[in-house]
C-alpha cells in the first residue's frame, strides 16, 4: 500500500501510510482503539476507497472496488465482529460466501472441501451445527475456512483473539502458524503487545491514523513498541501499595443462582469484601461471573442466599436501589448493556445518573452540567470522537468501552463490580483504569473484579477467588504462596 490516505468528515484516519507484506510473513498491524487499523485493512479488502494512493499486488497496481474484487486478487478479511448468518448451519454460511459454489447438491461438494481444509489445518468443525450454537472460536474458524476456501494468499485478522478465551487464543495461534507454513500471508491487528511479539515475524505500528514506526519482533521489545504505539513510555508493572483494609462493604452469604437456560451457575458462594481492598475474581468465562455480578447488582434473580452492603440487606433489589447503595457496575456486555446507541455520547454519560442532584435544574437536565462532566470523561480517557455531540453508536467498541468505564468509577462508588474492565481496551487505557482501580482502592473503595487475565489479577488484587463451574475452588491472600497455581484451579484441576 503507497501514501494511503482516508478522512472521514475531516478526520484523519489513514494519513500517508506505506504498508508492504511480504510472501510467507506474519505482519502485526499494531496501534490504540482508533488508530486506524481497522480502516487501513478495510481499504485492502475493498469495503472503502482510500481518499488517495495506491495499492499493488506483485508489484502491479490495481483497484480494489469491492470484497468479491478482493477475494479474486486473494485477500481474505476475518472481521471483529462476525458476519454469519445466525440461523444457518455452518455449511450453508460457507456455501453462501463460496464464489465456485455449484448448483447441484451444493453442500456436499462443499463438505467434502471443508473436510479436507479442517484436516490440513487441524480445525475441530461440526458443519451441521447452527452458526448461534458456536462459540465465539468456533465461528472465527468458520469465517478463516471461508476466507481459505476462497484462495485468500493474504488473510487479514482484525483483533482476533479479543473474543476468545485463553485456550482459543493457542488454537488461533497454532492454526496461523500452519497457515504460515503452508505459505499464506497473515495481517494480525491486535493492540497486545505479549501477543504481536509471539505471534508476528515484523510489526508496524498506527498512532492516530500515521505510521509510527516498524520493527523486526526479533530486534524490539514491548516497552519500544508501546512508547511508538502510545507515543510515551507505559508502565508495565504498577506497584500495589500496602494498605490495611477497612470495615466490611459487601457480604454474600450462601448464594444460588440460576442461568437463563434454568441450571444452577453459581453455586453456594460466600464471601465478604472490605473498604481498601480489590477482590478478583479469576476463571475462565462461562463459570458463572456473569451471573454472580448479575446477581449482586440486581439484574438477576437470586433463588437463595443473602447480599448485604454495608449491613444493609439488598438481596433481590432493584438495581437503582442497588446503586443508590453505593454500588456501581461495569457489566461483561457493555456494548449491549451499557449505553443507549441512540442517543449523544454526553446522555450515554449519564445513564443511571441523570436524577443526581447535580445534572437537574429542577425537573430539568442542567446540560451545562452534563456535558462538562462528559467533556472530563472523553479527556481523561481519551475517547476519541470529533464531539460529545455525537451519537454513541458512531464510536468504535473500544471507545465505547472507555465512556462507560469513565461513567462508572468516576462518582467514587464504595463497591465497584467490574466484569473484564480492561478487555478491549488498549494500553495507554489499561494502565489508566488500572491505576485508577488502586486509587478507588486507597481512597476507601472496594473493588470486585471480575478476570480472566492473570497479569491483571497478580497485579492488583489483594485476595482472589478462583470461580470453576459456579463453585469457589479457593480463596487466596495475594501473598499466600498457592496463588501461582491459580491457572489450574481456573480449569478446575485443583482445588484447596
Ligand atoms: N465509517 C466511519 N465513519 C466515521 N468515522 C470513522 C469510520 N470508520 C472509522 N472512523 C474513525 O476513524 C478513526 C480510525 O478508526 P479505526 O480504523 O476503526 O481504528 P482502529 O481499528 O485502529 O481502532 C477513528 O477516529 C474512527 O472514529
Ligand atoms: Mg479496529
Amino acid at each position: 500500500m503507497n501514501a494511503i490516505s482516508k478522512s472521514f468528515h475531516g478526520i484523519h484516519a489513514n494519513q500517508d501510510i506505506n504498508l508492504v507484506v511480504e510472501s510467507g510473513e506474519i505482519l502485526g498491524l499494531l496501534g490504540e482503539n482508533g488508530a486506524g487499523k481497522t480502516t487501513l485493512m478495510n481499504i485492502l479488502y475493498g469495503l472503502y476507497q482510500p481518499d488517495s494512493g495506491q495499492i499493488k499486488i506483485n508489484g502491479n497496481p490495481i483497484r480494489i472496488n469491492n470484497p468479491v474484487e478482493s477475494i479474486t486478487h486473494g485477500i481474505g478479511m476475518v472481521h471483529q465482529h462476525f458476519m454469519l448468518i445466525q440461523n444457518h448451519s455452518v455449511i450453508e454460511n460457507i456455501a453462501l460466501g463460496y464464489k465456485d459454489t455449484p448448483f447441484f447438491f451444493p453442500k456436499i461438494s462443499i463438505r467434502k472441501k471443508v473436510e479436507q481444509f479442517s484436516k490440513q489445518f487441524d480445525f475441530h468443525m461440526d458443519t451441521e451445527k447452527k452458526v448461534w450454537q458456536l462459540s465465539a472460536g468456533e465461528q472465527q474458524r468458520v469465517e478463516i475456512i471461508k476466507a481459505l476456501l476462497n484462495g485468500a494468499d493474504l488473510l487479514i485478522l482484525d483483533e482476533p483473539t479479543s473474543v476468545l478465551t485463553p485456550l482459543e487464543i493457542k488454537e488461533l495461534i497454532a492454526i496461523m502458524r500452519e497457515m504460515k507454513a503452508k505459505g499464506h500471508m497473515i495481517i494480525f491487528i491486535s493492540h497486545k503487545l505479549d501477543e504481536i511479539m509471539d505471534i508476528c515475524d515484523r510489526v508496524v505500528v498506527l498512532q492516530k491514523g500515521k505510521i509510527a514506526g516498524s520493527a523486526d519482533t526479533r530486534n524490539t521489545d514491548k516497552k519500544a513498541l508501546a512508547r511508538m504505539m502510545v507515543g510515551r513510555d507505559v508502565v508495565f508493572n504498577i506497584n500495589r501499595e500496602r494498605l490495611t483494609r477497612g470495615e466490611r462493604v459487601l457480604s454474600i452469604e450462601n448464594l444460588n443462582v440460576f442461568g437463563e437456560k434454568g441450571f444452577q451457575v453459581v453455586k453456594n458462594i460466600s464471601f465478604d469484601l472490605f473498604k481498601n481492598e480489590i477482590f478478583g475474581i479469576a476463571g475462565v468465562s462461562g463459570n458463572g461471573q456473569r451471573e454472580l455480578a448479575e446477581a449482586i447488582t440486581g439484574i438477576r434473580p437470586i433463588a437463595s442466599g443473602k447480599v448485604t452492603i454495608n449491613g444493609k440487606d439488598i438481596t433481590n433489589t432493584s438495581p437503582r436501589h442497588i446503586y443508590d447503595n453505593g454500588v456501581s457496575h461495569v457489566p461483561e456486555e457493555r456494548i449491549r448493556f451499557g449505553i443507549a446507541p441512540g442517543l449523544f455520547l454526553y446522555d450515554n454519560a449519564i445513564l443511571k445518573q441523570h436524577h443526581l442532584k447535580k445534572f437537574s435544574k429542577r425537573y430539568f437536565l442542567n446540560y451545562s452540567q452534563v456535558k462538562h462532566h462528559t467533556n472530563t470523561i472523553v479527556d481523561r480517557f481519551k475517547v476519541s470522537t470529533h464531539s460529545i455531540n455525537n451519537q454513541i453508536r458512531n464510536l468504535s467498541g473500544g471507545n465505547i468501552q472507555k465512556l462507560i468505564l469513565g461513567r462508572e468509577i468516576s462518582e467514587q462508588p464504595q463497591l465497584l463490580v467490574a466484569s473484564h474492565p480492561t478487555y478491549g481496551l488498549d494500553v495507554g487505557a489499561t494502565e489508566f483504569l488500572r491505576k485508577h482501580l488502586l486509587h478507588l482502592r486507597k481512597q476507601g473503595s472496594s473493588v470486585l473484579l471480575f478476570s480472566e487475565d492473570l497479569e491483571e489479577i497478580f497485579e492488583l488484587c489483594d485476595r482472589v477467588a478462583v470461580i470453576f463451574q459456579g463453585e469457589f475452588m479457593a480463596i487466596l491472600d495475594s501473598d499466600d504462596e498457592r496463588f501461582s497455581d491459580i491457572g489450574l484451579m481456573m480449569a478446575g484441576s485443583k482445588r484447596i
